[in-house]
């Protein structure tokens, strides 16, 4: 099966065929990359992919003064909640919050049990009801999609209606639970991975995100 007959069978999939994307995607999942390029690289990455999501947000037009004459621009018309999935979509959050001016931050946090698999929520920082018009969700991974389903079926709960799913890479498990759970949520990345493999992780992948961007791999293997 070629990448576009993968593609075909996942229309909220959008995966970035820049290349500008597919190379630092590469260098990203390279075992030589350091973290502090691997960090460097999340934000580039995020940059780029926010972008791309952002597309068909709606603007409004609006008349303001150059230092010259009045003349008339656009501003965005939603009001834009970032949500990063605690640990690593905090390695995203800053880029996605420089490029979308005005966004507000809320934070989840879901760790992946390592022998059930199942994802465990142990932080919730929403306030009471949601704020915002657009929800876009960050985190780099997307293995079983467990992380990412609970995490929106939360944000729907709390009001969100129109929600937005930004990671780095995802694997076709994944992406399928996500189309069968929440079909209205389109997901953003830079690469469909190959499978998940028997302990649930993405290959050929990039590692664990979180343990690259925080240096943690060391003392887990201790
Ligand atoms: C990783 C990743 C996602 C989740 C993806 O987090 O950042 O949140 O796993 O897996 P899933 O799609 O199968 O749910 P992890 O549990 O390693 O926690 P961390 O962010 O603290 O490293």
């Amino acid at each position: 099966m070629d990448d576009s007959q993968r593609l075909a069978a996942f229309p909220t999939l959008h995966v970035s065929n820049h290349p500008l994307i597919r190379h630092k995607q590469t260098l990203l999942s390279d075992e030589r990359t350091d973290r502090r390029m691997f960090r460097e690289l999340v934000r580039e990455l995020t940059s780029l992919l926010v972008y791309e999501a952002m597309a068909d947000v709606p603007v409004r037009s609006l008349t303001y003064r150059t230092p010259l004459e009045e003349t008339t621009g656009y501003e965005l018309e939603p009001r834009i909640g970032l949500v990063p999935i605690i640990r690593a979509g905090l390695g995203m959050v800053e880029a996605a919050a420089d490029i979308i001016p005005h966004s507000e931050v809320w934070h989840l946090g879901m760790y992946r049990d390592e022998q059930t698999h199942q994802p465990v929520s142990y932080y919730n920082k929403l306030p009471k009801t949601c704020p915002d018009d657009l929800i876009v969700v960050l985190d780099p991974m997307l293995a079983t999609g467990g992380s990412a389903r609970d995490a929106i079926t939360v944000l729907k709960e709390w009001g969100a209606t129109w929600i937005k799913f930004v990671g780095i890479i995802a694997a076709p498990e994944g992406v399928q639970e996500m189309q069968e759970t929440h079909p209205d949520v389109h997901m953003y990345v830079s690469v469909l991975d190959r499978e998940l493999d028997d302990n649930r992780f993405i290959r050929p992948g990039l590692g664990d995100a979180g343990d690259r961007l925080f240096g943690t791999i060391k003392r887990d293997e201790e």
